[in-house]
């Protein structure tokens, strides 16, 4: 049987919003198992969105007993573990017992808004948009800190005695599976909590002082690719060592090999992310994205700029489960190649406001221009095409602030697995759309990050040497119908809108 070098592996865990998954790695980057669980998603109020840190925990470690177990390949050949998560979402536990004090607030919660509205109104938007990069947002971690602080009973004492610990998804993970030894987190993870200043790469004195929120709870903060301390044995055996942690956005990034200014990336997962790496240059952006950190590895920062939609692969989740139109995701491709139009219906995923580049948390969602002729098949068709169009005007931004023209978009992620979506993304941006041969990008960037800290890779180029294109999409459709498209869909945005 093929054995690769030194019979051994990389696995890494990939902590999403919708499941989390665990694979093993070869040094080729080919994916020898994968296991994954779904996770549960709580809705307690109109635009309040919660999880279950410890479900998220439990699920996380039996995935990465099932995937041993499925591929033979146990603790013992693990030469190294990366994490990668789900960014912004917060969990805030007891230092003493371990047990988070509430459930986990995750990014798509909008209960924030009237603290971000609140900074806005002292005055502090400019200051968070100089230190981080970000816009003052409820999406961001730092807000969702402070609302815990504010409504858990005693939160408030207890992080005044030191006895409460915050962290990401990352982090909570890392925590529990190193025994509670680390309190970690890396660059990336830390600049989405807009606590993060990302020049001077510290946590910043005045804005956890804008937020009241003490640094004995904040994690350290490392690099990527580093030494996350070792999985505790009574998890695995080995205990393999944690050397690469990434949010799930960059890992992608780095898992498609955008090493250098001006490649980007698009991931259409729970939500859609653009990111374009812009090198050593903080762009900051004049269209409504945001700046952040986008790989910090090999003692190097890379800047990128990104652009958040909140609702993509959701919005084919909400057609099965809360409208029953579709019975998976493969139904919802069948419906869409049916139709030779949209027919002038549009569907703004607006569920829980709308991110970049609008940055309305108060937009709702809403469905137009049906009409006695619209069935089952014009109501999907028009949530597949809302991805494609939020992707467009992502990048209608991003290439205005980075004054460059993209050749062709990388893209990942579930619904990329849709053709009748990347066709139609295609034929919007008017340029190549360019599969991941691997569909597992995210995890393979975070196997990436940490098979570089202990040598199994050996540097980027040979990462780079990997590297497969998969399957590419051609422009074809007219201007005409391009425009007449763009054009109903960002009437639909303006009647979605709050403001
Ligand atoms: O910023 C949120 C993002 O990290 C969530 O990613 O893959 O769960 O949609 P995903």
């Amino acid at each position: 049987a093929y054995v690769p070098l030194g019979g051994r592996y990389i696995m890494a865990l990939d902590s999403g919003t919708t499941s989390v998954r665990a694979v093993i790695v070869d040094e080729y980057d080919c994916v020898v198992a994968r296991a994954s669980r779904h996770i549960k998603t709580m809705y307690p109020r109109s635009g309040w969105v919660e999880q279950d840190p410890m479900e998220i925990l439990a699920s996380q470690i039996a995935v990465m007993m099932e995937v041993q177990f499925k591929s033979g390949i146990h603790s013992d050949r693990i030469a190294a573990i990366g994490i990668t998560n789900q960014r912004e979402t917060t969990v805030v536990w007891d230092r003493d017992s371990g047990q988070p004090i509430h459930n986990a607030i995750v990014w798509q919660c909008r209960r924030t808004a009237d603290i971000s509205d609140r900074l806005v109104a002292e005055g502090m938007g400019e200051t968070i948009r100089r230190k981080t990069g970000l816009m003052p947002d409820p999406y961001f971690s730092g807000t969702k800190i402070r609302w815990i602080l504010d409504n858990v009973d005693g939160a408030q004492a207890a992080v005044d005695a030191g006895e409460l610990m915050f962290g990401t998804i990352d982090t909570w993970l890392i925590y529990n599976l190193t025994g509670a030894a680390v309190h970690a987190t890396d660059y990336t993870n830390a600049s989405r909590t807009m606590l993060f200043n990302i020049h001077t790469l510290e946590w910043d004195d005045e804005l956890l002082k804008m937020l009241d929120i003490p640094r004995s709870m904040l994690p350290e903060v490392r690099w990527s690719s580093d030494d996350y301390g070792s999985v505790s044995n009574e998890i695995m055996t080995y205990g393999p060592p944690i050397t690469g942690v990434a949010g799930d956005q960059q890992a992608s990034l780095f898992g498609h090999c955008c090493f250098t200014p001006g490649c980007t990336k698009n991931t259409y997962g729970t939500g859609c992310f653009m990111l374009m790496n812009t090198g050593e240059t903080c762009v900051t952006s004049e269209h409504g994205l945001v700046s952040t950190i986008g790989i910090a590895q090999g003692g190097k920062i890379s800047y990128a700029l990104e652009g958040s939609i909140f609702h993509a692969g959701a919005t084919i989740q909400w057609l099965r489960d809360k409208l029953g139109l579709i019975s998976s995701a493969k139904d919802a491709s069948d419906l869409c190649r049916h139709l030779d139009s949209n027919g002038g219906c549009y569907l703004v995923p607006a569920f829980s406001g709308l991110g970049a580049p609008w940055w309305d948390p108060d937009a709702r969602g809403l469905i137009c221009g049906l009409t006695g002729a619209s069935d089952r098949a014009t109501i999907v068709r028009a949530a597949c095409e809302s991805m494609a169009y939020q992707s467009f005007d992502v990048l209608h931004s991003m290439e205005r602030d980075a004054g460059v023209k993209l050749e062709y978009l990388s893209v990942d992620g579930g619904a990329s697995q849709n053709e009748f979506i990347m066709q139609f993304q295609a034929d919007l941006l008017g340029i190549p759309v360019v599969l991941s041969e691997n569909v597992e990008t995210t995890a393979l960037g975070a196997a990436y990050l940490a098979g570089l800290a202990v040598g199994y890779w050996e540097d980027l180029e040979d990462l780079e040497q990997n590297r497969v294109p998969g399957k590419r999409f051609e422009p074809s459709a007219s201007e005409e119908v391009v425009a007449r498209n763009l054009s109903g869909w960002h009437d639909a945005v303006e009647r979605a809108r709050s403001r």
